[in-house]
């Protein structure tokens, strides 16, 4: 069975009861199956097979700052992915997990000249460029380095997207992209420099983009751009029309796919170029799991409280964004309901996973699986309140392995040291 479901009354990664992994590995710690995420890639790229021409299929550049993990990267690249990165770290990452160099491309809009110099050296497909004074910075990295970067120029097209405000990336008021002006302004640039090669446009206007319309928006700004440059004489052989596929937390409604890539088709495809895009939530979000154990159940006069040991510095996400993550007893699954207040340990009251939730009936030592935990959940954590970085598992079929150990207590102090004038 694939993903997360229950058999014998106990919760299952596919075939991996997760008590087994618990006991194995303690908790807190993210499970990861990779039935899902290949699913997942299956479903977006069948898509797109379906409303494109085999010879012009977009290469698939996987979003590692949702799922960094470098065994879920070699996973991502056996089943044909490119990678999309935004620091020197994750181009390590990539490189480690076996990604060729050409299929990755680097974004963000603070791009390092170390990083630019090390993604030069590794000979990356592309830079999608967000300022002009970055271009001048790759310009100066590549002359340096004796290289020519292959860049695009992300646009900034002022659409709305995103399921929050604070993943909304495409409007002119976010800090992402360049307007029209100042991409024409860069083309002109880069026509003077000698290390870099400008090739095309890029695009991202945010993540859990539930309209198609919001992705309609953006891609019909970008044919009459295309064909102005190209009268103007510039090259536009790429375009990357970015991620933001999103997945149900809750009950939200779903992207129509087929309707997605439909627009592709009818808008992208006839301007002739090279298809990028670049999904990360899509493709592992539903993956993952985050389980924990019950610590206490503390009932005050309000209400009831699951302290569990995981906290906001696992899994930020519905401290940072309000989200809504589902919570799933892993035994005992029908004890009668009961109404919790989900909580960590950190002191914060923001560190709550949910709110007068109902559950089956809960006791100490208990296990739950916060679900819907492979995108932006240990990529986002920290170690606050001196907690060490959980652990992460890989589950396959009927086996799972240890992908990244619990993180030391010492490696929680890694780096500090006591001054001189203090010992
Ligand atoms: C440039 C860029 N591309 C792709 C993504 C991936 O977005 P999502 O995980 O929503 O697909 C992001 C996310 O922040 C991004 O900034």
């Amino acid at each position: 069975m694939n993903g997360f479901n229950e058999k014998d009354g106990i919760l299952h990664a596919d075939n991996v009861p997760l008590p087994q992994i618990a006991e194995a590995v303690g908790t807190p710690c993210y499970v990861y199956a990779e039935s899902v995420i290949r699913e997942q890639y299956e479903r977006l790229a069948g898509a797109m097979t379906k409303a494109l021409p085999s010879d012009r299929q977009p290469l698939l550049c996987y979003a590692c700052k949702a799922n960094s993990n470098i065994a879920v990267l070699s996973f991502l690249r056996s089943l044909g992915c490119g990678l999309e990165i935004v620091s020197e770290g994750e181009l390590m990452r990539g490189l480690k997990a076996g990604f060729d160099a050409d299929k990755i491309v680097s974004t963000g809009v603070g791009k390092q000249k170390n990083e630019i110099a090390a993604c030069l050296d590794a000979g990356i497909h592309q830079f999608n460029v967000e300022s002009l004074p970055e271009l001048e910075m790759i310009n100066t990295a590549a002359t340096e380095t004796g290289k020519t970067a292959n860049v695009v120029f992300r646009l900034n097209p002022d659409v709305s997207g995103g399921g929050h405000d604070k993943i909304s990336t495409g409007r002119k008021r976010d800090k992402f992209g360049m307007g029209v002006e100042n991409v024409m302004k860069a083309f002109a640039m880069a026509r003077d420099m000698d290390h870099v090669n400008a090739l095309g446009l890029s695009m991202h206007i945010g993540s859990q983009v539930f309209t198609v319309e919001s992705f309609k928006e953006a891609f019909e700004k970008l044919p009459a751009l295309v064909h102005g440059l190209r009268e103007s004489g510039h090259t536009i052989s790429r375009l990357d029309i970015g991620g933001g596929f999103p997945i149900i937390y809750k009950d939200e409604k779903l992207l129509d796919l087929d309707s997605y890539a439909d627009w592709v088709r009818d808008i992208i495809l006839p301007l002739d170029t090279e298809i990028i895009m670049e999904p990360g939530r899509y493709l592992v979000g539903g993956s993952g799991v985050l389980l924990t154990e019950v610590l206490y159940v503390k009932e005050t006069q309000d209400r009831s409280f699951l302290v569990v040991d995981a906290a906001m510095s696992d899994l930020i996400r519905p401290t940072l964004y309000e989200a809504w993550h589902s919570i799933d007893a892993v035994k005992n699954r029908s004890a009668s309901p009961q109404t919790y207040d989900v909580v960590g340990p950190i002191c914060e009251s923001s560190d709550i996973f949910a709110t007068q939730r109902s559950l089956p009936e809960m006791n100490q030592g208990d296990l739950a699986a916060i679900r819907t935990a492979g995108a932006y959940g240990f990529s986002m954590a920290s170690t606050y309140n001196s907690r060490p970085l959980p652990a992460e598992v890989l589950v396959s079929g009927d086996k799972f392995s240890i992908i990244r150990k619990r993180q030391a207590l010492e490696g929680v102090m890694d780096g500090e040291t006591i001054p001189d004038w203090l010992k």
